[in-house]
Parts: C-alpha cells; sequence; structure tokens
C-alpha cells in the first residue's frame, strides 16, 4: 500500500514575524523547486499563523497549528478554537504533544475531545504517541503507544482526515534517534492497533510519521521502511537548509 511521504515542521515555541516569515518564503521557495515527492507541512506558534500564511501564498506547502482547543468558541482565556485555526487558513492541527501532555497535564481523552472538535471544524489532525525512557527501560513502549492511540483517537478518524506521530519521548530535543529498526517496530505494532480499531483498509492507508531528533543524516534510513510515512521534525524544521534536505530525503 503506497502512501503520501508527509514530512512536517513543528516550530513549537519558536520565531517573530520577521524571521518566521522569512523561514517559510525560503521553505516554499525550496519546496516549489525541487517539487518533491512528499507533502510539506509547516506548524507555526499561533502568533505566526497568518504571516506564514501569506508567505507560503502560491506554494504548496501546507499550514498547521499545534494545538487548539476542544470547543468552538466561548469563556477560556488563552486558549484557540479549532473553528479560528480553519478560519485562520490552517490545513492541520497537531494534538497530544508529549510537551503539551506534560506541561499541560493533557490526558488521551481531552487530546480525543480535541481532535473530535479540530476534525468537525475541517481541519486534518497530527495525533501523537510515544513513551518515555523509562517506560522504554521497562518494556512498555508497545502497551504505552497502544492506550494512547486507542485512547485519543476519535471514532470520525480516518486515513484522510488523521495522521499519527510516534515521538519517543526520550527522543525529542535530544539528538538521540531511535533506530531505524525501532522505531519501524513500535510503528509496525501501531498499524497493528489501527486494523483492531479502525479496519485493515483504513489502517493500511493511514500515514504513521516519526518524530525524534530527525535530521538530515537520519531521515533516509527512517523513513524508508515500511511502516514510516514522514517525519514530524522539531529543531531541524527551524533552520530551512536542514527541513529542505529532509523533505529531499523523501522517496
Ligand atoms: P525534535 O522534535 O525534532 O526537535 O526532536 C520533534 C517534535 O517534538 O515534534
Amino acid at each position: 500500500m503506497s502512501r503520501k511521504i508527509l514530512i512536517a515542521g513543528n516550530w513549537k515555541m519558536n520565531g517573530l514575524i520577521s524571521d518566521g516569515a522569512a523561514l517559510a518564503k525560503e521553505i516554499a521557495s525550496n519546496v516549489k523547486n525541487l517539487k518533491p515527492n512528499a507533502e510539506v507541512l509547516v506548524c507555526p506558534p499561533f502568533t505566526l499563523l497568518t504571516t506564514v500564511k501569506k508567505a507560503l501564498r502560491g506554494s504548496k506547502v501546507m499550514l498547521g497549528a499545534q494545538d487548539c482547543h476542544a470547543e468552538e468558541k466561548g469563556a477560556h482565556t488563552g486558549d484557540v478554537s479549532p473553528v479560528m485555526l480553519k478560519d485562520a487558513g490552517c490545513d492541520y492541527v497537531i494534538l497530544g504533544h508529549s510537551e503539551r501532555r506534560t506541561d499541560h497535564k493533557e490526558t488521551n481523552a481531552l487530546v480525543k475531545a480535541k481532535a473530535t472538535a479540530a476534525l468537525k471544524a475541517g481541519l486534518k489532525v497530527i495525533i501523537c504517541v510515544g513513551e518515555t525512557l523509562a517506560e522504554r527501560e521497562d518494556g512498555k513502549a508497545f502497551e504505552v503507544t497502544e492506550k494512547q492511540v486507542k485512547g485519543s483517537l476519535p471514532a470520525e478518524a480516518n486515513a484522510s482526515n488523521t495522521v499519527i506521530a510516534y515521538e519517543p519521548v526520550w527522543a525529542i530535543g535530544t539528538g538521540k534517534t531511535a533506530t531505524p529498526d525501532d522505531a519501524e517496530a513500535v510503528h509496525k505494532h501501531i498499524r497493528q492497533v489501527l486494523v483492531n480499531k479502525c479496519g485493515k483498509g483504513v489502517a493500511s492507508r493511514m500515514r504513521i510519521l516519526y518524530g525524534g531528533s530527525m535530521k538530515p543524516a537520519n531521515a533516509a534510513e527512517l523513513i524508508a521502511k515500511e511502516d514510516i510515512d514522514g517525519g514530524l521534525i522539531g529543531g531541524a524544521s527551524l533552520k530551512a537548509a536542514d527541513f529542505t534536505a529532509i523533505i529531499e530525503k523523501a522517496k
């Protein structure tokens, strides 16, 4: 089953208006020249969404946000709703990133509620899962990611509106990448969980990205694995040259 590779940049809490616009423009122009074999997405912080949207005009690079609230509007100071993200021009929203699960105590149930609302607003979702170092050392990587996938994916999830990102927490921003074989083992397990949850057809078409210190030097080997359908890239997505080099590896 061939799945279109997705290369997604997660800018996290980085970028001011001038450098965000410049980064987006450079990525857009590189992608235009490359005509890559992959879909490309950038997810800047909320304050840069409209700036980046403008900078990407005329290019195929898609826009995403890094979180949303589970409701459309109302008394939720500091939050942003999926309807607002759609209105700002977003195609995607990342949900359940481990930094949000840790910093904001987000549970699987909350991630699922956010995903339901995002899909209703017409956004596509990237739902993040991944074990901590202690869980991996305890041999619990499969168990933890299985529970997260089962608990965070809404019933409406299908292969066109939902992407999973497997991001081992110990590999995020640490420079330690899962070996392609270790990552593939978890991806394969997640795909099996999807077979049971969504059926064989959806499971074979749903994309599962790897995230955690992906960079130009390791991207090709990871993406070459059967069940790894692209990357969610943090640090290396903040430099146009590195992000572009990763996009070029998507074959
Ligand atoms: P990293 O982050 O590439 O900097 O490890 C990935 C992520 O957290 O999405």
